[in-house]
């Protein structure tokens, strides 16, 4: 379809038609994106941008992915729509791919059509099935935008929800983060004792139902858990019949070279959610899987959930077509091979740059966090900057980034590097020095802080 407005029109439009998300809304301007391919999206002013980020980590697979865009085309012609109270083969072909993919004991799949609303309806299943209330997650975590889902969410998106525009019965653990631990331990000498300490909740808070975690927290800063973390949590969640609540809408599907990211542990969670990738991000889908032994709950309970367009069919054909697609160009192993290189060429960086604190992920799935100093470890922004609109430095070295042809989500102090798996080593290089070159503002602002504090 070939639409009419001019750009001057277009423009106009711009400070009508939405929000924008997660920010003060004075003085936004979206940039015009009009075309996008592979690793690529293309700006109104002409210009090409390398998608170092897959926008919101979500574009695994490239942009305009054929089959999937293929499948979208023929799924619209064929069923666009027909109620979830029904059987459809696309349906059937979808949960025969997912019961191949997926941890082995997820078996019943209850489709959304975001992370958000998956994360709703596992909130609500853990509740009806254990008839226990409280959820714990963790601070440094997202699971979503809704009254529940921003509840369990521990980052300052909550913020404005507090106390009553959420839902009760959310409590918090401290996050696993080894580069800087919020209970001040180090691996492996502390015996990982964020993981012990949820059991010492548990124990003291009763009613607990269920336990979510990002199993490599995404958006807040690729922390990747030591070996024993998420075995540990199994094994606690199971003594005290606690459900385990798996959020891979960000780190599944491949990003970390598995098709998710518990798969690298081995663990199996009880409930596992996604979304994003699972389309390749072309149509909004999510997912709450759950075990059979769950499900078999409803067979005498009343299910009580639903949407009008849940397993809507033209949300399902493009996962199976994102699913078949990542087992042919078999990105489970492009993830580890590229990751290993892009990890290496990140990490070359660090011994460069004053203002890098660390250098940290998986497959796919990497984070450079920066720093006011290397010693003490000091964010060069906090929450407490993003809510209150001061400047942030991670979004003007991510706009000179931009400037040059690279696009690198910035979040609080850190980047989240995320590309789509099918990116090469050149793209990757490009990428990398793209982002050594953009640094350097954050290294004078680290050097002048430095001169300043001496100075006192
Ligand atoms: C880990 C995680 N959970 C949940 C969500 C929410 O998903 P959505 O934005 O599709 O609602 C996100 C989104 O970024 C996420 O990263």
């Amino acid at each position: 379809m070939n639409y009419s407005l001019t750009p001057a029109e277009i423009k106009e439009l711009t400070s009508h038609y939405t929000y924008g998300t997660w920010r003060r809304q004075k003085g936004w301007v979206p940039m015009h994106v009009v075309d996008a391919e592979d690793c690529y999206f293309f700006g109104a002013d002409g210009k090409k941008y390398l998608d170092f980020s897959a926008q919101l980590m979500c574009v695994t697979l490239g942009h305009k992915n054929r089959a999937v865009v293929k499948a979208i085309q023929d799924q619209a012609e064929k069923l666009a729509y027909v109620g979830p109270g029904w059987a459809t083969d696309v349906r059937a072909e979808l949960s025969k791919l997912l019961l191949e993919v997926l941890p082995k004991g997820l078996e019943k799949f209850f489709f959304t059509t975001s992370g958000t609303e998956a994360n709703e309806a596992a909130f609500k299943i853990a509740r009806m099935v254990t008839g226990k209330t409280k959820i714990i997650s963790r601070y440094r975590s997202y699971h979503g935008s809704t009254m529940g889902s921003i509840a369990a969410t521990g980052d300052p998106r909550r913020w404005a929800m507090e106390p009553a525009g959420k839902i009760p019965g959310v409590i918090f653990a401290p996050e696993v983060n080894c580069y800087k631990c919020p209970i001040l331990h180090t691996y492996p000498g502390c015996g990982i004792a964020c993981a012990e300490y949820i059991e010492h909740m548990i124990a003291n808070e009763s009613d607990v139902a269920a336990i979510i975690v990002e199993p490599v927290v995404g958006t807040n800063g690729v922390l990747v858990p030591p070996k024993e973390y998420l075995p540990r949590l199994r094994q606690i969640s199971d003594a005290h019949g606690v459900l385990l609540i798996a959020d891979e809408v960000m780190s599944g599907w491949c990003r970390t070279g598995r098709w998710f990211a518990v798969d690298n542990w081995d663990v199996k969670p009880d409930i596992l959610t996604t979304a994003k990738g699972i389309t390749n991000a072309a149509i909004p889908l999510g997912l709450c899987a759950t075990t059979a032994k769950i499900a078999s709950y409803f067979d005498d309970h009343f299910f009580s959930h639903g949407h009008t367009y849940e397993a809507h069919p033209l949300t399902l054909a493009p996962a199976v077509a994102s699913i078949s697609e990542m087992k042919r160009l078999q990105l489970n192993d492009r993830a580890t091979q590229m990751g290993a290189y892009l990890g290496q060429q990140l990490s070359r960086l660090k011994p460069k740059h004053p203002s890098i604190g660390d250098v940290r992920g998986i497959g796919l799935f990497w984070a450079v966090e920066l720093v006011k100093s290397q010693e003490t470890k000091e964010p060069l922004n906090t929450g407490e900057d993003k809510i209150n609109g001061r400047p942030m430095l991670v979004d003007k070295v991510a706009a000179h980034a931009m400037n040059n042809g690279v696009y690198i989500q910035a979040w609080m102090s850190h980047f989240v590097i995320a590309p789509p798996l099918i990116i090469s080593k050149e793209e990757i290089d490009r990428g990398v020095s793209t982002l050594d070159e953009a640094l350097t503002i954050a290294d004078n602002e680290v050097r002048e802080a430095a001169v300043t504090a001496a100075n006192k």
